[in-house]
This record gives structure tokens, C-alpha cells and sequence, in this order.
């Protein structure tokens, strides 16, 4: 193991990581064979893309859900890392992951889209789950090390690890928005959430606008003072107690990797064929989301269909090429997505298709990188239209991949990105199908120079923060400050 190397010690005595990442997933995939033997392979998302590096130098630990029931497995050694699998039943996947995260939290937090339903069994089963992962991160830590806690399924872990291990630094990164207090005053345990989260020295959202409604949120529901970005806890005698930053922390992709990747001669020969196999058209409109009902899939094909049917497009020249990659398919909410949006596609490409040329290539798949950054260098027109994102990163990925200064972003005022990407894009409102449509078509007709002096304005952006120096700057900021400053 590779602590065992490490000079570090933990606080019961025993050896431990230095940096420790808690998140609901670890960065591989599990799959049981026929004989029951349990296998897995690196799934290289963009979290873990972000951290290798720092957790190799740091002598790290991953402590994460398998992604399967029941599934017991001992920590192993992967790439220069010790993952650690946290078992979960059949009930707490339903109860804690398909539940109380993404049927309450979910919604609530993309300002209640969709209905949040408040079930109290599954707030139990999230306070269980949350008490499971922060044992397991409290078991490896070194003494005095640090523990980064990630995003909304783990927002009780930063206290329950404080109370069992007050000599660590921990930070808890939210990756998605962070509501209103209006609307987050809804959860009948938003104490407990907010309570949970500041048992960390660190709290990091992706917009300045999530650090206040925090900030608001904690000055609104509990006695806790803020002072700019700085909240002072009050202990149960009422005297202040531990300090505590709330601040923005915008992340980013591997920008280089998806920039070589458009660059490679099999990347570009694919965005041929992608093309040639759609019947050459003149424009080539592209989405790609998880299935979800932030995302404002909906929305973007209605839009779409009645362009065409106003005929400012018509299917002989332009077509749109949806990807929806499968996603937390036993949700409700997610189900009735799918089929309204497998109807509306239906409905449009009976309507406006004709032989040889469909008006929308509807895709629920997911694919490997090579493939979407041939589609990305395929596609004219990005079109990102969620109705509320905490980042959005195939924004970020577009962009990224048009190392040749091709290409319309087309991006919603809803996402982190438009905070951080504008005047960039072409900014949209979602839920205003005119303007919507009236962008989308300029998007379409946009002359080469205008397209050119963008996107290179974008790449600007893009290109000069990637995840890496993300990771970097929450961990510089999280170590920076000596532990006892955050005790007043
Ligand atoms: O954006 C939040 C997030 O949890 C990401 O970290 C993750 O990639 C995505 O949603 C999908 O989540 P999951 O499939 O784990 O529910």
C-alpha cells in the first residue's frame, strides 16, 4: 500500500494517506464475471483526470461507492493510488443515491425543475450512508492530513469526519449549483446540511453566486456570524468557534488532452466520416448531455422542430445530432424525460424527415472521448441549453477540441460557463423558445470571421485553466492557512 511508504502517521498510530478523496463513485467500474469473480477497469472521468497527479505526489487514497449492490471488495492499488470501495445495499442505493441525492437534493439544488420529494426514511439513509463513507476517509487519513470531500450526495461527511477526526484539514467541493436560501429552506434538514458542511475548513462552489447563497443560506438558518467570504461558528455556549471559507473554485476539464485528441489524424478522419455519413450536410447542429431534465434537451427540440417548420432550415441541409448518454434510469423523473423527449423526436423526424436525410440522430449512448471529440470537431453549432448547471463541461470540452477556430457555441445564461465564457458564446435563454430559435439560426449563418475572432476568444479562456490547476488552487488555498487559524 502506498502509505506504507509514507512517513506519515495516522491518529490512532498507524500509517495513512496524506490526501484522501471521499466522492460517491470511485474513478473505476466494477463488472461481476459468470463465476462471481469481481473485475474492474479505470473509468477516467474528469475528476480523477483532475486529481491523479496530486494524489501520485501526495501519496493518495480514493474512498468511493463501487457503483453496484452489495458489492464488498478491499481497498486495492490502482495507477499510484489506494481506492476504497464503500459497499452499498440494494435499499440505500434506492433510499441515499436514487432517493434523497437525486430525487430530493437534485432538484432542489437546479432550483426545483422538477418537484424534490422530501421522504424522511431517505434523509435516514443518506445520515447512514454519509456516516459510512466519513468512517472509511477517517480510516485511512493520516495525521494531519487532508481530506477532500466531493459534491452533494456527501454533504454530512465534512462534520461526522471533524467529530472523528478533529486533527484533519478537510475541504468539500460542490459540483453542482447551491440554491437560494428561498428555495433551499424547502429541506426539512437544511440545518443538518448546512451544519454538515461547515465541519469543513473549506467550502468551494463553481460560481460566486453559489458561495452566496450559501453564505446567505448560514446568516438566514443558523447562529453562525459571515464576514465576507468567512463564516465564524458559534459553539452551543454561543461563542465563536472554528472558521470556515465559502468560496468560488470554477473547474475545468484536461484541456490539453481533449486538444491533442481533435488533433490526432484518427480524430479528424472520424469527423469526416461522421459528416459524410449524415449526407454531408452544410450544418451540423450537435448536442450532448446526460439524459436529464436540467439540461434542457425538451426544450432545444421544440425549438429546433419549429424551425423547421417556420422553413428557416430545412433537413436537406442542416441536422441536429443528439447525444443523450443513459443516466439514473430507475428515477421517475428521468424515465418520463426519456420518453417525452424519444416522442418529440419521433414526432419531428416523422414530420420533416425524408429519405436519406433525418431531421434529428437521436443517440442514447454514451461514447469514449475519441469519439466525442470527433463529433465536436464534426459539429458547427454546440447547442447547450440547460435550464440551470453548476458548470457545464462539454462546453468547455467544445471549445477544447476546435484547436482549428471552427465552430459556434451556443450556451445557455444558466450555466456556470456563461459566468465565466462571456461574451463568448452565443448566450441563451432556455426557456425563451423565440430567442432561442432566433440565436440558433444565427448560429447557423454566422460568417467564418465572426466564428474565428470567438472562438479563439474562447480558447483563451479555456485553454489557460485547466482541472489541474483547478485541484491545485482548492488545495493550495485549503493547506495555505496554518490549521489553528481556523479557530478563532
Ligand atoms: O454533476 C454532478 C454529478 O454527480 C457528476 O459528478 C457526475 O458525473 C454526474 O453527476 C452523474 O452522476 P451519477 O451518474 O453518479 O448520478
Amino acid at each position: 500500500m502506498a502509505g506504507q511508504d509514507s512517513a506519515s502517521t495516522g491518529a490512532d498510530g498507524s500509517e495513512g494517506y496524506d490526501l484522501v478523496v471521499v466522492a460517491n463513485r470511485l474513478p473505476v467500474d466494477f463488472s461481476v464475471g459468470d463465476d462471481g469473480e469481481v473485475d474492474w477497469q479505470r473509468s477516467p472521468g474528469g475528476l480523477v483526470t483532475a486529481l491523479e497527479p496530486v494524489m501520485r505526489e501526495a501519496d493518495g487514497a480514493w474512498v468511493g461507492w463501487s457503483g453496484a449492490p452489495d458489492l464488498a471488495h478491499e481497498p486495492f492499488e490502482a495507477d499510484g493510488m489506494l481506492l476504497v470501495p464503500v459497499t452499498l445495499s440494494a435499499g440505500e442505493i434506492e433510499r441515499y443515491y436514487e432517493g434523497f441525492s437525486n430525487d430530493t437534493l437534485w432538484p432542489l439544488y437546479h432550483d426545483v425543475i422538477a418537484p424534490p420529494t422530501y421522504h424522511r426514511q431517505w434523509f435516514d439513509a443518506y445520515r447512514k450512508v454519509n456516516q459510512r463513507f466519513a468512517e472509511a476517509a477517517a480510516a485511512q487519513a493520516a495525521h494531519g492530513g487532508v481530506v477532500w470531500v466531493h459534491d452533494y450526495q456527501l454533504q454530512l461527511v465534512p462534520k461526522m469526519l471533524r467529530e472523528l477526526r478533529p486533527d484533519l484539514r478537510i475541504g468539500f467541493f460542490d459540483h453542482i449549483p447551491f440554491p437560494a436560501v428561498e428555495l433551499f429552506q424547502q429541506l426539512p434538514w437544511r440545518k443538518q446540511i448546512i451544519e454538515g458542511l461547515l465541519g469543513a475548513d473549506l467550502v468551494g462552489f463553481q460560481r460566486g453566486g453559489d458561495a452566496s447563497n450559501f453564505l446567505r443560506s448560514v446568516r438566514r438558518l443558523t447562529g453562525h456570524t459571515t464576514r465576507g467570504s468567512i463564516v465564524t461558528t458559534l459553539d452551543e455556549h454561543g461563542r465563536p468557534g472554528r472558521r470556515v471559507r465559502a468560496a468560488a473554485f470554477p473547474i475545468s476539464i484536461d484541456t490539453n488532452y481533449f486538444d491533442q485528441l481533435a488533433r490526432s489524424p484518427e480524430v479528424q478522419a472520424r469527423a469526416k466520416e461522421i459528416r459524410t455519413d449524415l449526407g454531408d450536410p452544410d450544418v451540423m447542429m450537435l448536442g450532448v448531455d446526460r439524459l436529464d431534465y436540467t439540461k434542457g434537451i425538451r426544450h432545444r427540440i421544440k425549438a429546433y422542430g419549429e424551425i423547421l417548420q417556420d422553413g428557416r432550415i430545412d433537413v436537406e441541409h442542416t441536422t441536429l445530432v443528439q447525444v443523450a448518454s443513459p443516466s439514473r434510469e430507475n428515477v421517475g423523473a428521468y424515465q418520463e424525460l426519456r420518453d417525452d423527449v424519444e416522442v418529440l423526436v419521433g414526432r419531428i423526424n416523422g414530420e420533416f424527415g425524408e429519405l436519406g436525410h433525418s431531421a434529428i440522430h437521436y443517440l442514447h449512448h454514451s461514447y469514449p472521448p475519441e469519439e466525442m471529440a470527433a463529433l465536436y470537431l464534426a459539429a458547427d453549432v454546440m447547442l447547450v441549453t440547460s435550464l440551470r448547471d453548476g458548470m457545464n463541461l462539454v462546453a468547455k470540452e467544445y471549445i477544447a477540441a476546435r484547436h482549428d477556430l471552427g465552430g459556434v457555441l451556443v450556451l445557455s445564461e444558466f450555466t456556470g460557463a456563461a459566468d465565466e465564457l462571456a461574451p463568448g458564446p452565443l448566450l441563451v435563454n432556455p426557456h425563451d423558445i423565440d430567442g432561442m430559435k432566433d440565436i440558433i439560426v444565427a448560429a447557423a449563418h454566422m460568417e467564418e470571421r465572426e466564428k474565428r475572432r470567438r472562438m479563439r476568444n474562447l480558447r483563451r479562456k479555456v485553454m489557460a485553466d485547466d482541472v489541474a490547476k483547478w485541484s491545485k488552487a482548492f488545495l493550495g488555498v485549503l493547506t495555505a492557512v496554518p490549521s489553528r487559524s481556523s479557530h478563532v
